[in-house]
């Protein structure tokens, strides 16, 4: 496929035969640009790789799937109704339904292939979780070691479990996410040796824009989307899919993007209201996926945020546990607290009166509730009763 790889801010262009995660000049963000066909049509591959026509590997032998993506597209009539907005249409695209429980699947496949193809051995990430436990499983299946940086006793259990039994040399950095960032981002200065996947890495975005793909052909155009942001990679991902399924006449028209932070982890948003980024060097939510002080990506989710219409606001984490009871006993859908920040940002934008009659709103749950029991489980400590007690 014929692709390069271009800074985001200086537009200097790469061969994408190097490997690179940012730009030599100026240091900033690449982006990946498919020198797009005349015409894009699916075909018979495994989980995302359907779209492989807009994926950018050169060796479809090396592809590592684990049938990730085409998740489903819940229409929340109840939640709607609950938010008394049943006059429009409420989405939940649960991301939670992936091989590995989450989003990150989509980039993943896409990122150890491309280390295959750049003939990596060894591969590492930073995490919050659930980019290490998918890592972990695609790596597993490749057969190439994985490496992972996790702030200490600050990732949810489930996800832990999942990173050690696919396989993971597991370790652990004092600090926040942030700083485990630092240390793989340090070991991967030779590429030789270790092999990037973070959302730096550009191709993981390529990954993840086909939840865009997803949401175009499951419920077709839509108005908004709403999106969880911790290191800011993902929106960005999902408005790039629009962007291109637009190009090729597949969606009518490209929907506003709405970014929602935890309030003790929002720098993204605090720039959007002061036009300063500064980074928030103890950051702290009960979402812990999100629990994100520099993310990485900011600038691209800004590009999407402004390129959209969209904007970008935080939500506290008592309205994140109150949203993510809400799906669960209405819908029956059990996302992680970070994933439940879509759903309490759309009742923000319900109380904001910024829902309009008939707009079909999607909000993108990016991880499974399995992932991560003790924030439910501690809330629901004196719902238990005895047996005994049950009078019918
Ligand atoms: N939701 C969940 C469940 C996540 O795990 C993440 C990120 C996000 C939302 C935010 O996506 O970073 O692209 O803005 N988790 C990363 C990790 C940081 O290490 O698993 P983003």
């Amino acid at each position: 496929m014929d692709y390069h790889l271009q800074c985001i801010s200086c537009g200097a262009t790469y061969h994408k035969e190097e490997i690179r995660y940012v730009c030599d000049k100026c240091h900033d963000l690449l982006d990946v640009n498919i020198n797009y066909a005349k015409s894009f049509s699916k075909i018979a591959l495994p989980g995302i790789w359907k779209y492989r026509g807009l994926l950018p590997i050169d060796d479809e032998s090396k592809i590592v799937s684990l049938q990730e993506g085409n998740t489903p597209s819940y229409e929340c009539k109840n939640l709607a109704k609950e938010l008394h907005i049943a006059d429009s249409h409420v989405y939940v695209k649960n991301e939670g339904a992936n091989p590995t429980g989450s989003f990150k699947d989509r980039g993943m496949t896409l990122g150890v292939t491309k280390a295959l193809e750049y003939g990596a051995k060894k591969v590492g990430c930073a995490s919050t979780g659930n980019t290490s436990a998918s890592m972990a499983a695609y790596c597993a299946k490749a057969g190439i070691e994985a490496t992972v940086f996790i702030p200490s006793g600050k990732i949810a259990f489930g996800k832990l479990a999942q990173a050690l039994v696919y396989g993971a040399s597991v370790y652990e950095v004092d600090g926040s996410f942030d700083d485990a960032m630092r240390t793989v981002e340090d070991m991967c200065k030779d590429s030789s040796k270790m092999y990037l996947l973070n959302s730096m890495n550009p191709f993981r975005l390529e990954g993840q824009k086909t939840i865009g793909f997803e949401i175009a052909e499951q419920i077709g155009a839509v108005d908004k989307v709403i999106v969880p942001v911790g290191n800011a990679a993902n929106i960005a991902a999902i408005w790039k899919g629009f962007v291109e399924f637009k190009r090729y006449h597949m969606v009518k028209k490209l929907p506003q993007m709405i970014g929602v932070q935890a309030e003790g982890a929002s720098p993204v948003a605090k720039f959007w209201q002061t036009g300063k980024f500064v980074p928030e060097e103890h950051p702290e939510t009960i979402a812990s996926a999100i629990r994100i002080g520099n993310p990485v990506n900011w600038k691209k989710t800004v590009r999407a945020l402004k390129e959209s219409g969209g904007k970008i606001f935080s939500v506290t984490d008592k309205e994140i546990l109150e949203a993510q009871s809400l799906l669960a006993s209405r819908e029956g859908i059990f996302v992680e607290p970070a994933s439940a920040a879509s759903i309490a940002g759309l009742q923000k934008l319900v109380k904001s009166g910024e829902i309009s009659k008939g707009e079909k709103v999607v909000c993108v749950t990016t991880g499974n509730g399995l992932k991560d029991p003790n924030a439910v489980v501690d809330q629901f400590k004196g719902k238990i009763k005895k047996a005994s007690e049950l009078k019918l």
